[in-house]
């Protein structure tokens, strides 16, 4: 109730209407391809939608892995590749991320076809960030990632504790991961990065900690930190996501980051992103980096500046749609002017620093004109520091924002993830 009228106030704020509305008003190839020639640079994002278990706590959308399906998933990538290929012609791709699911189950089955279609049909001018599985990373496996082209590599090692890895069904121990961690790190990338989640049951500051030590060990590039968000829908969703913004929750978290934060700068990594922290000089793992992005296969969402869309989260939906139409959009929304300022901000803060000019050369406005008034009492408040022209979050900001932050995206990810795992075409979601 509380949270659904900061919310409400957010929304009229920011967006200046208090409910998001996508609709099956699906845009037509003419204005996609005028809205893709319109801009300078894109990002391109793959969905892989297979995993070989299924964690209960993942929101994601995926399903078992099934080499039939996957086969004919890849075909139908290749299909909806060309579709866009037409469209986007030869602007440049400046921004490439596999991501899951686990891209990695399909690495004998596929993914080679996928990325060989990839560069022949658009072109390329970035490497490929890929997320995989501690359990697909083998010596041979890793020589074939390699040889796909693929730079940055990410595995979800999820904790360092054999009890919590057993709470959260991952089907390896410590000692797996940490020998998959080590091969990977020795393997030559530009960058390695491990995730792991903490505030998981049970768990105390002491494993908290020695996990944040255990890492740096290992001498990964980059470790992302999630708190275990609960998403009603999962498995282990604790009945109500509530949990997720419970005063005792929000400290016990804040305080779990904080003991990581120690660690992690200490060991000369600086802070990347909300949750990741980065090896001094080494490039960042990290997902599309570009703000327009076209995302293929199921649930691939797409951001056009004032379009945002979404393919259907069915996998048989995806390849039925696409083998008949080249595409498989289910649900969109035109972004109105504020939106896309406030989407714009959403990002910027995940990132933890912006400049003014950056929002000035995006919508052309001075930044401090539209949301100087809010800058300024962050900055009263410690949450960030504003030099006049960057603007850089500061830990207290970087958690309390986040958190903040969560309050919309983890209610909005509920209900549009939620149902559209449900219903693979549906009428509308309001949000
Ligand atoms: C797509 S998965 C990573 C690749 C691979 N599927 C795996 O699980 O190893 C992305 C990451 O999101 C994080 N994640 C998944 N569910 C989460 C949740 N409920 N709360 C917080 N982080 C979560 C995990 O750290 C996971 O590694
Ligand atoms: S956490 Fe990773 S392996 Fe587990 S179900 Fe989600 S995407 Fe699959």
């Amino acid at each position: 109730m509380f949270k659904k009228l900061i919310r409400n106030s957010c929304n009229s704020i920011f967006l200046k209407q208090t409910t998001i509305s996508l609709t099956n008003d699906i845009p037509s190839a003419e204005l996609l391809e005028r809205k893709l020639q319109d801009l300078p640079e894109l990002g391109l994002y793959l969905h892989i939608p297979f995993c070989r278990r299924i964690c209960p706590y993942c929101p994601y959308n995926k399903e078992l892995y099934d080499p039939e399906t996957a086969s004919a998933y890849a075909s139908a990538m290749v299909r909806e590749m060309d579709f866009y290929a037409g469209l986007i012609r030869s602007k440049p791709i400046t921004s490439l991320y596999i991501g899951g699911g686990t891209p990695t189950t399909m690495l004998n089955n596929g993914l080679r076809e996928i990325v060989g279609h990839l560069r022949r049909a658009f072109n390329l001018q970035c490497h490929i960030h890929l997320e995989s599985h501690p359990n697909d990373i083998s010596a041979e496996n890793l020589a074939v990632i390699k040889s796909l082209g693929v730079r940055y590599l990410s595995l979800g090692v999820e904790a360092l504790q054999d009890h919590h890895l057993e709470t959260l069904e991952r089907p390896y121990t410590v000692a797996q991961a940490q020998k998959a961690v080590r091969l990977a790190v020795d393997a030559g990338f530009h960058c390695v990065n491990v995730d792991v989640m903490f505030d998981l049951p049970g768990q105390t500051e002491n494993e908290v900690e020695k996990t944040g030590h255990a890492l740096v060990e290992m001498g990964v590039d980059q470790i992302a930190a999630y708190p275990l968000f609960r998403f009603p829908y999962a498995r282990m969703g604790g009945g109500s996501q509530n949990v997720n913004f419970s005063l005792s929750t929000i400290l016990k978290r804040r305080r779990m980051l904080a003991i990581l934060e120690r660690i992690f700068y200490r060991a000369g990594y600086e802070r990347s992103s909300v949750w990741a922290f980065t090896r001094t000089g080494i490039p960042k793992y990290c997902s599309v980096t570009v703000p327009l992005y076209v995302g293929l296969g199921a649930s691939g969402g797409t951001y056009l500046k004032d379009i945002f869309y979404l393919n259907t989260f069915s996998v048989r939906e995806y390849i039925g749609a696409i083998s008949r139409k080249n595409t498989a959009i289910a649900l969109s929304l035109n972004l109105t002017e504020p939106m896309q300022m406030a989407g714009w901000l959403y990002w910027r803060i995940y990132e933890t620093q912006f400049t003014k000019n950056d929002f000035a050369r995006r919508f052309g406005f001075d930044f401090d004109r539209v949301y100087g008034t809010q800058m300024k009492i962050l900055t009263r408040m410690g949450m960030l520091n504003d030099d006049g022209e960057q603007i850089v979050l500061t830990d207290r900001g970087n958690y309390w924002l986040h958190a903040f932050e969560d309050l919309f995206s983890i209610d909005y990810i509920s209900e549009l993830w939620g149902t559209s795992k449900q219903d693979p075409w549906p009428e509308a979601v309001v949000l």
